[in-house]
Formats: C-alpha cells, structure tokens, sequence
C-alpha cells in the first residue's frame, strides 16, 4: 500500500500537470508547498513520529517535496516560453523594414576637414570670426579704401545697417592680431559672400581658409615653402605648383598660386587657387591702433597671408564641373562623396 505521503504526491503532480495557467499552477503551489500546505503540514507531523518511523519518513518527505518543487518548476517554464512566443507571432517578420539611411559629410566639409588637418601639422592654430562683419575690419583695416571697387554695393551684400557679408576670410587676420600678440599662426576656414554672377565657377557663397603667419624675419620663402607642401600634400607630391604677381590691398608683394597635375583629371592646365602675398605694414599699423599698442611693430615683425579658394580646390580633386552643385543639396550628386 503506498504512503500517505506518496498519495499526496501523485495527487500534487497531477494537479500541477493539469495546471492551464500560471493563476491555476500558483495556486497548487500554495495548497502543497505553501506554508500552511500539506507538504508541510507534514514536517510539523515528524515531530510526532517514532525513533524508528522517523528517518524513512523523513527522506520520503525530502523526495515527495523536490518532485513536487521541481514539477512546479518546469510547468512555469513552460508558461513563460510560451508567453514569449506569444508576443514575437504578432511580429510579421516577412515585412520589409524601415531602411535607415546612412548620411555622409558634404564633399567641402571633406575638403575642409583635410586641408585643416595638413595645416594643423605644420602648427597652424584655427581662428574664427562672423560671416556678418563691419566695413572695418572686411576692408578699412585691410587697407582697402572706401573707393576700392570690392566696396561697391554691385559687389559685396550690405545690410540695411551697414554691416555686410563678409567678402573674403581676410577678416580673421585682422580679428586674430587684435586678440592676441605676436607671433602668430593661424588659419580660419568659412565661407565668404559676393554679389557675383552665378554661373558654373561663381556662385554667391563660397569658401576660403585663411592663413596667416607672423614672425621675426618671415619671408616669401616661408610662404612658398608652406603653400608648395600644402598643395602636395594634397594633390600628391608631382603636383606643379607656380607664383604669378598679383594685387591685394593687404599685401605687398601680392602673388596668386596656380596648381597643375597630371594626376587631375583636367590634365596640363593651370588653375588659380588662391591669392596671397606679405602683409602689408598698413594692415599692422591698423591693427596696433585698433588695440592701442604696438605690438604688431611693422620694424619688428614681417607675416605672410594667404586665402585658399575651398570650393575650386575641391572642384579640381573630385571632378566637379559646376560649383553650384554643392548648394543644390542633391542626393545623386552627394552620394558620390559618401
Ligand atoms: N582675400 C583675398 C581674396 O579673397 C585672398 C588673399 C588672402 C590674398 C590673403 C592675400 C592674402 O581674394
């Protein structure tokens, strides 16, 4: 004849077999196993046993309790998994998702990015300055008189308050020596604004960065040195590079520098990238007035200056034929640079 114990067991397992939901298991489990549960209302029974009842009692309590906690178990498994399985059918995974785009950096920010970087090795530090700007510092202090041409209001966009946007990044130079002493290494990318006519070279908005470079005895070597490795650093290393006379307001002497490749698509032909020169003692001189010093004592210190034109360089190195593709914000056309 089986044992009381043995009974209850089987009587426990089926329950627990029958169990249709957690609700239902749960409450098998407090009528067994709880504290007031018939499991354990036979612990308290031990106490009453026999010396010789007890061990066999004991071990068959032992045996009927892990079965039962170990049914119990694996019944709430079961229910989980299946609560799982639940909430993933209701996922129709046959369902295309939504692509998410990749976006990728504007091949000028490409540019920039890369001319910064070659110009932060040779120790240029960046400096920056307002796209809206004073008439003084886009031209008085840049030694441009206010008869100068690049003053008129066909060329440069003035605000109604006078201000304007600023023609050139040439600003910075002067923003860059009022805030701090000699000497001085800095380059200032942006963007620069003109009244031009737009055509596939021209275009309202461009780009330039800036250099300037003030020392002790700095001389057009310096600027042909560092302009030269630029280039080549760039556009690789059997790229001709070549100093044509010029005329900037802000510099003496001026020069313009020309590029030419035979790795670059446009082949043999020499293409202007950007002016540049001395700086003019007049540019100094401003500029110590500004701060009420001498600091920038044209006796003591000689610069150089220069204003890459980003747009064209990145025009000649990923074959772009019309500049006003960078402001038309084409995916077919962006997509290229991704
Ligand atoms: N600011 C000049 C331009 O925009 C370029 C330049 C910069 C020339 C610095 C000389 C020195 O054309």
């Amino acid at each position: 004849m089986a044992h009381p114990l043995e009974e209850l067991r089987d009587s426990a397992l089926r329950e627990i077999g029958n169990a249709r939901n957690e609700q239902s298991l749960d409450a098998a489990r407090v009528r067994y196993l709880g504290r007031s549960g018939s499991i354990s209302a036979w612990g308290e029974q031990m106490k009453t046993l026999g010396k010789d009842e007890k061990p066999a009692v004991g071990k068959l309590l032992n045996e009927v309790r892990n079965s039962v906690t170990a049914a119990i178990e694996e019944r709430a498994q079961k229910f989980r998994a299946q609560k799982e399985s639940g909430a993933l059918a209701n996922i129709d995974i046959s369902l295309p998702g939504t692509p998410r785009e990749r976006g990728s950096l504007h091949p000028l920010t490409q540019m920039l990015d890369r001319s910064i970087e070659i110009f932060r090795r040779m120790g240029f530090a960046l400096a920056g300055g307002p796209d809206i700007e004073d008439e003084w510092h886009c031209f008085d202090a840049l030694n441009t008189p206010p008869e100068h041409p690049a003053r008129n209001e066909q060329d440069t966009f003035y605000l109604p308050d006078g201000r304007l946007l600023r023609t050139h990044t040439s600003t910075v130079q002067i923003r860059a020596m009022q805030a701090a002493s000699p000497p001085m290494r800095v380059i200032a990318p942006g963007a620069c604004y003109r009244r031009d006519e737009i055509d596939a070279t021209h275009s309202a908005q461009f780009h330039q960065i800036e250099g300037l470079y003030v020392d002790e005895n700095v001389s057009v070597a310096d600027l042909k040195g560092a302009l030269e490795f630029f280039i080549r650093e760039l556009f690789g290393p059997e790229t001709a590079v070549r100093f044509l006379p010029d005329h900037f307001p802000f510099t003496e002497p001026s020069l313009q520098i020309h590029v030419r490749s035979r790795a670059l698509k446009r082949g043999e032909q020499w293409i202007e990238v950007a002016g540049c020169g001395m700086v003019h003692p007049a540019v100094f001189e401003a500029v110590n007035q500004a701060r009420g010093d001498d600091a920038y004592d044209p006796e003591k210190w000689t610069g150089y200056a220069f204003g890459l034109g980003m747009d064209r360089l990145a025009m000649i190195l990923f074959d772009i034929p019309d500049i006003r593709l960078f402001a038309q914000n084409d995916l077919r056309f962006l997509k290229q640079f991704a």
